[in-house]
């Protein structure tokens, strides 16, 4: 029986590629020295192909009509916002994504943020390596304690959850939350408070955005929501960009609203070397690498690879995401 062909990208480890050519044909974008892959190019790669991995991929009406016989697109990432859910499901074109293994790394990341903006690390570091040790010693680059202090998160899924762990059990801190649902197992282990987003936002020391970005999430945290922090507070970002208006957390940062921001995610990515949050002391951004570790990575890659391979040969993928089961 021929095997059903695939697209996958070229810098899956080989232990995975491998795995996947037992039961399907692969076919990787080597184009001229390994260049960006253009639209163009994809969509003829995949006229052929029934599954693909495609992480972060807009997956649209547009590119399905390019692929005739695709019936799964798998993401290597817990977040499928690249997902045009409607014209998937009216294509019957499933989706899914790699909930899980990756949660405690991006959780890890969040409290390096978490910590490293309240020490001030990034800043410190400088002076260290410019041989200015002496001068850093001074109340101007005090931080801000972690251990104590409220913690809020919004958006209590797996990954918050992690996250308030580290905090509650870690850091001795007070956990508040916001969700869609409340959840009673995090409130009775951890003790953490169901709060509505804005009196969550005007007690927490520590603000961390955790949600999916969706129609619902876009741009949740804008002008009236900074207003409304202290201006001691710490906000850190790292779900997607765009569940925050990046121009309200500027004017925020510039007029001293808030102490700090940490932020893995932005608006645009990459983001633009002219982007004014780059020249403050007092943001510190890494670039959208909540979940890399060599490790997570390779769960993750392996976990998108079971899901496809499982979709192309008769059973159903653990993680298809739930709007198209
Ligand atoms: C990373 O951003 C992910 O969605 O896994």
């Amino acid at each position: 029986m021929n095997k059903p062909k695939v697209y996958i990208p070229n810098y899956l480890p080989k232990e995975i590629v491998a795995y996947i050519e037992k039961y399907c044909t692969v076919e990787t974008w080597k184009g001229e020295e390994d260049g960006e892959l253009h639209k163009e190019e994809l969509f003829k790669l995949l006229e052929d192909k029934e599954g693909a991995i495609l992480t972060g991929m807009t997956i649209d009406d547009n590119l399905l009509s390019h692929a005739p016989k695709l019936k799964v697109v798998s993401n290597i990432a817990v977040g499928y916002n690249n997902f045009d859910l409607g014209a998937m499901k009216k294509r019957g074109v499933i989706g899914t994504n790699t909930p899980g293994v990756l949660d405690d790394s991006v959780a890890d990341l969040v409290f390096s943020l978490l910590l490293a903006s309240a020490r001030r690390i990034s800043e410190l570091d400088a002076y260290v390596k410019a041989e200015k040790w002496k001068d850093s010693d001074n109340e101007n680059l005090f931080g801000e304690d972690v251990h104590h202090k409220t913690l809020g998160i919004i958006g209590m899924g797996r990954i918050g959850e992690a996250i308030a762990k580290r905090g509650k059990l870690g850091f001795d801190m007070e956990i508040l939350y916001c969700n869609r649902n409340r959840k009673p197992e995090v409130e009775e282990s951890l003790g953490a408070k169901y709060e509505d987003l804005n009196s969550l936002l005007s007690k927490a020391d520590f603000i961390v955005l955790m949600t999916p970005l969706t129609k619902e999430t876009k741009g949740l945290i804008g002008y009236k929501e900074f207003e409304l922090m202290k201006n001691t507070a710490i906000f850190i970002n790292a779900s997607r960009g765009q569940t925050i208006n990046e121009a309200a957390l500027l004017d925020a940062l510039l007029k001293g609203k808030i102490y700090g921001a940490a932020l893995d995610v932005f608006e645009n990515e990459p983001i633009n070397l002219d982007n004014p949050l780059l020249k403050l002391p007092n943001v510190i951004t890494t670039p959208h690498i909540g979940t890399a570790t060599a490790k997570t990575r390779f769960d993750m890659a392996m976990q998108a690879a079971e899901n496809m391979v499982k979709a192309l040969t008769g059973g159903t993928p653990a993680n298809v995401v739930k709007e198209l089961k």
